[in-house]
């Protein structure tokens, strides 16, 4: 029998999450329908309910359900209890598991699809919104030497170092909280998770941040933002975030399925649409 899967979100219809998924389903053999589930913006809950009466295995969950999943959710992974966001449900007999992959997703594009090893690194995460959160989990786990958190609003970046650091697996690591203005390291990697690029917006960062050979990775994909502009002109290495989403639905698929699908087959078909 074929099990069934879905993407809710709000707008849907461009996403390449069905695409992705049957692109998985057909390399491994297996007998799965992914589609594109859009849900009313008040109406997460009874659309959750649905695909559940229905029969459907799990559903991944993107823009604005991911604080609602992670509500709905009756046990979350660690990574999701951190990102408090959950992109990833699979319906089980005893609850709703509650998942993150969007983390596990970055990590896996930077430290294998772009061959940047973070263990012990300096590591720069700009913005603390929904985006930042989301992934904090996967990077701190890597071990860097150094992450620093910068955003905007300071304070909101002080809240998200103060969660972090209540993981007792984090307390090793050198955390910090800093302004734009104020960033004095040159780090090794530099991730965007703020939503700056959406409006084309630069981010006012001193140049200085980028380290001989570090790598800028924007978590938005499809052109190039402003910062990851700014970072080419400073001899930065630059990626999109085609790779994480990839990456991420990879992580989603082996939760549901147990089989790792070649993900880098996937992103190479992506790349070349
Ligand atoms: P998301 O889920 O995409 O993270 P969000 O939770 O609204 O969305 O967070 C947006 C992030 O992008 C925030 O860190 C925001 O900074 P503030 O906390 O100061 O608002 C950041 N951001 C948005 N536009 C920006 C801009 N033009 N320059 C710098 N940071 C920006």
């Amino acid at each position: 029998m074929t099990d069934h899967y879905a993407v809710i979100g709000n707008p849907i219809s461009h996403s390449k999450s069905p695409l992705i998924h049957s692109l998985f389903a057909a390399q491994t053999g297996q007998d799965l329908q992914y589609e594109a589930v859009e849900a009313p913006l008040a109406g997460f809950i009874e659309t959750i309910a649905t695909l559940q009466q229905e029969g459907y295995r799990g559903c991944n969950v993107t823009v604005p359900f991911k604080l609602a999943a992670w509500q709905l959710s009756n046990q979350l992974s660690p990574r999701a209890q951190l990102a408090e966001a959950v992109n990833t449900l699979t319906f089980q007999a005893d609850g709703i598991h509650g998942d993150n992959t969007d983390g596990a997703g970055l990590v896996r594009d930077i430290q294998r699809n772009l061959g940047c090893d973070l263990r012990h690194k300096k590591i720069l995460l700009l913005g603390a919104g929904g985006a930042a959160q989301g992934v904090l989990h996967p990077l701190l786990n890597t071990q860097p030497g150094l992450l620093v958190i910068s955003n905007r609003t300071l304070d909101k970046a002080i809240n998200l170092k103060n969660k972090a650091q209540r993981f007792p697996a984090f307390a090793e690591i050198d955390i910090r909280a800093e302004k734009f203005a104020g960033l004095t390291h040159a780090f090794d990697v530099v991730i965007n998770a703020t939503s700056a690029g959406l409006s084309d917006s630069a981010i006012p960062l001193p140049s200085s941040i980028f380290a001989i050979h570090a790598l800028a990775y924007d978590m938005m994909y499809g052109r190039e933002t402003p910062f990851l502009k700014f970072a080419r002109e400073h001899g930065a290495r630059t990626a999109d975030g085609l790779g994480m989403l990839v990456e991420q639905a990879a992580e989603s698929f082996e939760i549901w399925r147990d089989v790792s699908p070649d993900s880098q087959a996937v992103l190479k078909q992506l790349r070349q649409q």
